[in-house]
């Protein structure tokens, strides 16, 4: 890890569904540094979920695996780096397909790379077959002042409305 970021963390844990909240809850302290609001945290902590969910449930199936989360950041922005070295997927266009899955008896399904590119600004997915996938997800966060000057021109309308 060089200091080309402003921060660099890496997660590594075995497959089990009870790591997904681990993940989720650790890539959210790290990503509170940024100070992002309460909708931005949530997209991310939202991301996260599915794509390590994904890899436990798709890339190592009913098997126990290792699965990585590398988070980069820099002054507005984070990275999100999930991947597993699983069964990887043949058509990486057809899975990003809305409502496309392989496991059509799960809740929510076929809705994660959806969930994914709506809730994060930039996505990559990357896989080889037998060999595992990685997805790459990037979110800028509002600065903290151009929130606050946000708040305050709303605040400020509504003192207008109310006369004051
Ligand atoms: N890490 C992964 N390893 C192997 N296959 C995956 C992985 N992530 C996603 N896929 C494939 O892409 C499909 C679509 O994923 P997603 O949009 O999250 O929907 P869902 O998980 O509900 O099936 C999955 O059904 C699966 O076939
Ligand atoms: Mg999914």
């Amino acid at each position: 890890m060089l200091g080309i970021y402003d921060n660099e963390m890496k997660l590594e844990f075995v497959s089990k569904s009870s790591n997904e909240a681990f993940a989720r809850i650790s890539v959210a302290a790290f990503a509170s540094q940024l100070d992002p609001s309460i909708d931005e945290l949530a997209d991310i902590k939202t991301a996260v979920s599915e794509a390590v969910t994904n890899c436990i449930i798709h890339g190592y199936e009913n098997t126990i695996g290792i699965v990585k989360v590398e988070c980069k950041l820099k002054s507005n922005w984070i990275e999100i780096q999930v991947s597993d070295n699983g069964k990887g997927i043949e058509d990486i266009e057809l899975a990003k397909r809305p409502l496309y899955t392989t496991k059509a008896n799960l809740e929510r399904s076929g809705m994660g790379f959806t969930i994914m590119e709506s809730f994060m600004d930039e996505l990559k997915i990357e896989s080889i077959p037998n060999m595992g996938t990685k997805v790459t997800m990037k979110k800028y966060i509002t600065p903290l002042d151009d929130k606050n000057n946000e708040n305050m021109s709303i605040a400020n309308q509504s003192k207008q409305k109310e006369g004051i």
